[in-house]
């Protein structure tokens, strides 16, 4: 398997300087002081180098390891706007493969997912195995005996790593551990994906939605923002208590912990000895005596029971709903939404059922949550090119200062409500776009 050195096979081309100009973003993003220039979430320049120095060197989200069962078995998705797939191979690795012929530049795959022997190029028919090695191609004879199909096989990432059933990979071959890079927030991640020895699945494929809006709107609001549920969520809220007249005092009121990193990661929850799952056939699932033990007493009474969370940049979750996904980048101004719906393994098929449905009720495309949050995110991208309104600053001050390390939560939280890991979030992103990338040495 010939994993390149470099994932940038220019062959023996060369490239003039300034082609890729990359901006200093200097005082656009000031999280120390809760500013934030909105300019970041409309500027196409920022956009591209965007492309360049966050997903071209961070752990991006691929798929679920359930997904692939067999060798064959492969998944079409995007690295930042890049095209891959990703592949079981003969040995059950999974590769992860730019989607581009290294003949003309057509896709190799154009089906969603599936099971194949390799990929074959409709253009002219090079066609590919499952590590993107170059295999078969017609004439080749018409080539000169220089010709060594070896060097061009499809670009492969050189780093696919799991953390508890999630595939991530990126194309710094030199980037740290994924584990290591989810830091402190695997403890929160735990309570989502390891209550259950046999581990997690998704049911139900992978639904895709297109909303207007940067994909940091999302991703910020996964890291850090609780305090637009009572407002934005106030219908959705009533809908869903018993009494049909919103949110008890006691719910609206919730205290809790926001997780904040240096990593950008962030997570948000409730916590609360009634915490409990709302779809009535997952409550009464769970034994919550022993997952005390399996967890730990704080997992189970905050994050594994409600709450949200953001693996920067774009990846998200939310434990109590089953529901991951990731915001694809699609320009400055749009993002794709693919989401998944785990759950346990060793839920009974009732159980997975009612988690499913409750899933896709609230947040599935039409949930009665998801519609509000990306009415919001398409409201604030809407003027977003407005000159007066790109001279006017956005607001993260809330809990400022008040992030420490609490007892009984792993690194640095703050308050529920908060914008701790907005802060976070943009420190980290701020850093990484005014550091050169591996693929500019
Ligand atoms: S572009 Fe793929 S074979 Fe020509
Ligand atoms: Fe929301």
């Amino acid at each position: 398997m010939a994993t390149p050195q470099n994932p940038r096979p220019l062959a023996g081309l060369t490239r003039p300087q300034g082609l890729d100009t990359n901006t200093d973003i200097g005082g656009m993003a000031d999280p120390d002081n809760g500013l934030i220039d909105r300019r970041i979430f409309s500027d196409e320049e920022i956009y591209r180098q965007e492309m360049r120095r966050i997903f071209a060197r961070s752990w991006l989200f691929i798929a679920h390891e359930d997904q692939f069962q067999k060798p064959g078995d492969f998944f079409q998705t995007y690295m930042g706007e890049d095209p891959v797939i990703a592949s079981m191979n003969k040995k059950r690795e999974i590769r992860v493969l730019l989607n581009n012929c290294r003949h003309r530049g057509a896709r190799v795959c154009r089906a969603d997912h599936g099971r194949t022997k390799n990929f074959t190029c409709t253009y002219h028919g090079w066609t590919y195995d499952l590590d993107g090695e170059l295999v078969n191609l017609p004439g080749k004879d018409d080539y000169d005996p220089s010709f060594n199909p070896s060097d061009w096989g499809l670009v492969t990432a050189p780093r696919v790593e799991s953390y508890k059933g999630l595939i991530f990979a990126n194309w710094d071959e030199n980037a740290e551990p994924l584990e290591d890079a989810l830091g402190d927030l695997t403890w929160y991640l735990d309570a989502f994906l390891d209550r259950d020895p046999e581990g997690t699945c998704v049911v139900g494929g992978v639904t895709k939605w297109v909303l207007e809006g940067n994909w940091k709107l999302a991703a910020e609001q996964f890291a850090t923002d609780w305090y637009h549920v009572n407002m934005s969520h106030a219908s959705a809220l009533m809908v869903m208590s018993p009494s049909g007249k919103g949110p008890k005092k006691a719910i609206a009121e919730r205290t809790g912990k926001q997780f904040t990193s240096d990593s950008g990661h962030g997570a948000g929850f409730p916590v609360h000895p009634k915490n409990r799952f709302d779809a009535q056939p997952v409550h009464e699932y769970y034994d919550y005596e022993f997952l005390r033990d399996r967890l730990s007493p704080e997992q189970v009474t905050g994050p594994m029971t409600n709450g949200h969370g953001n693996v920067f940049p774009n990846f998200s979750y939310l434990p109590v709903n089953g529901s991951i996904r990731v915001w694809h980048p699609k320009g400055p101004n749009k993002i794709e939404v693919w989401a998944w719906t785990v759950l346990d393994k060793s839920m009974p098929e009732d159980v997975k059922k009612a988690q499913r449905l409750y899933n896709l009720r609230t947040f599935g495309p039409s949930g009665i949550f998801e519609q509000d949050d990306g009415e919001n995110w398409s409201e604030v991208q809407a003027n977003a090119h407005a000159f007066m309104i790109q001279g006017t600053a956005l607001n993260y001050q809330m809990g400022m200062g008040t992030e420490k390390h609490n007892a009984g939560f792993p690194g640095t939280t703050s308050e529920l409500y908060s914008d701790a890991a907005g802060r976070g979030f943009y420190r980290r992103w701020k850093e990484l776009m005014n550091t050169p990338a591996w693929h500019e040495n």
